[in-house]
């Protein structure tokens, strides 16, 4: 195994930009408008929020004491923890989750590139409604355009991973993160001057519990996971690059709040927006492709709005897929010889025959299903349903009943010496709640 010259983000600012990135992705600014369209508004943002803050952030920080304390990759970390033990199958099983998730997520970045491109260039206007859902859905049927794309967005993520973790991850983060908070700043602003801006927050704030169905707490629990792209060892690998003066828990807060402040902002652009335009919000997955297009040419400059808008969803997106590079890549580079740049490509390129039959669900392959659904929903459904939520399961085991007590209290305790006042209830949390909760989901949702 490879440990020297592992490299580490070299600065405070760039573990927080850094860590963002990878959280604030397509699940905030694509997934989560929509999923909260589909189940009711504020009501389903209350319970959200609570899923945050009693799973996410625990188990965000039961991720950073694995990777800060064993600076290796997400299987090497375990393997160095528990060693002879059978526990770093979590960390085999995050390596695949990430190679599968990378199978449709790379599809969607691409999605997201051809329509920043399509708005630059002046082509996302003058149709009607009609025509912006059969422009997105020729697109995404196309045998090989959606494929170039694809090809594209990883080349750049292998390009920036193959740079390592201070001179690529870290560098593009501290450039890409700022642009994005400026962006979506400008358009929330912009959102309270539309017509239907209070009907919008309405939805998003108001709580109407009568409308909640038990199945939507299931969907934020597993939202959670997605979000803050946890129980797949991205955040080991990510915190394997912290140095020793980082606080976990102060960095892992920082991240959940900024993570849920990006997805409630993405909201409040999309909302008002959709309702001033006599549109509905639960139009699903094609949301932002389909409903949205035809929203901006109704606004006053609708091209800077579109451009704008699909910049802030590529920045978003490209962040996350260089994290889930860096999960499989790390592993691989550090357990062969191979360098960075040629485990990356090798990466990329199984990740891209995973791609074509996942782009495919939208054309030639849009008939072939397995348990009634596509390819492309399949990659979906077996990660943020079932390996993320699984993965999150056995960590918060893991570090909650087995791993050496002595090491959560020196993580936790670094910059915060009185932090044995809290950490008997977290690891309370670890062992009892955290499980309970995802298997309670499990179980709801076998028999459901
Ligand atoms: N968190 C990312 C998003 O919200 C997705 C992701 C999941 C990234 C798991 C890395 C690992 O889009």
């Amino acid at each position: 195994m490879k440990t020297e010259n592992r490299g580490s983000f070299s600065s405070k600012i760039g573990v927080i930009l850094a860590t963002v990135g990878t959280a604030v992705g397509l699940g905030n600014v694509w997934r989560f408008p929509y999923i909260v369209g589909e189940n009711g508004g504020g009501a389903f943002l209350v319970i959200y929020i609570l899923s945050l803050l009693l799973l996410g952030i625990p188990g965000v920080i039961a991720e950073f004491i694995v990777g800060r304390h064993s600076h290796a990759n997400a299987v090497d970390s375990l393997k160095k923890l528990a060693p002879k033990t059978k526990w770093h199958w979590i960390g085999y099983s995050g390596v695949l989750a990430g190679f599968l998730i990378m199978g449709y997520y790379a599809v969607v970045v691409g999605w997201t590139l051809e329509y920043l491109t399509q708005a630059i260039l002046g082509n996302l206007s003058g149709m009607t409604v009609e025509q912006y859902g059969q422009v997105f859905d020729q697109f995404a049927g196309h045998p090989y355009w959606p494929l170039v794309w694809m090809v594209i967005v990883m080349l750049i993520s292998t390009f920036v991973v193959a740079r390592g973790v201070s001179g690529g991850i870290e560098k593009i983060s501290n450039v890409l993160m700022p642009v994005f908070f400026l962006i979506i700043l400008v358009m929330v602003a912009n959102s309270f001057f539309l017509p239907a801006a209070g009907q919008g927050m309405k939805y998003l704030f108001l709580p109407n519990f009568s409308e909640l169905e038990p199945v939507a707490i299931l969907i934020a629990i597993g939202q959670t996971f997605f979000s803050l792209s946890l129980g797949m060892g991205c955040l080991i690998t990510y915190s394997s690059y912290f140095k020793k003066d980082v606080s976990l828990a102060k960095t892992a807060t920082q991240v959940v709040s900024i993570d849920a402040m990006v997805a409630i902002l993405s909201a409040m652009i999309i909302f008002p927006a959709v309702f001033s335009f006599g549109m509905q919000p639960t139009e699903g997955p094609s949301l932002v492709f389909k409903v949205l297009p035809n929203v901006f040419q109704q606004m006053p400059l609708g091209t800077l709005w579109s451009i704008l808008f699909y910049a802030l969803l590529f920045i978003a997106a490209i962040t996350s897929l260089i994290s889930l590079l860096e999960v499989v890549t790390a592993y691989i580079y550090e357990n062969t010889s191979l360098t960075r740049r040629k485990a990356a490509f090798i990466v990329t390129g199984m990740v891209s025959v995973l791609g074509v039959f996942a782009s495919m669900s939208f054309g030639l392959l849009q008939d072939v299903t397995l348990f009634g659904k596509t390819f492309f929903d399949l990659l979906d459904f077996v990660t943020a349903s079932i390996l993320l939520p699984v993965g999150g399961f056995f960590i918060s085991i893991f570090v909650g009943w087995f791993l050496d007590k002595r090491i959560i209290a020196t993580e936790l305790r670094i910059k915060h010496p009185k932090a044995h006042l809290f950490i008997k209830g977290y690891i309370y949390m670890l062992r009892f709640f955290v499980p309970a909760c995802i298997f309670a989901v499990f179980l709801y949702s076998l028999l459901g």
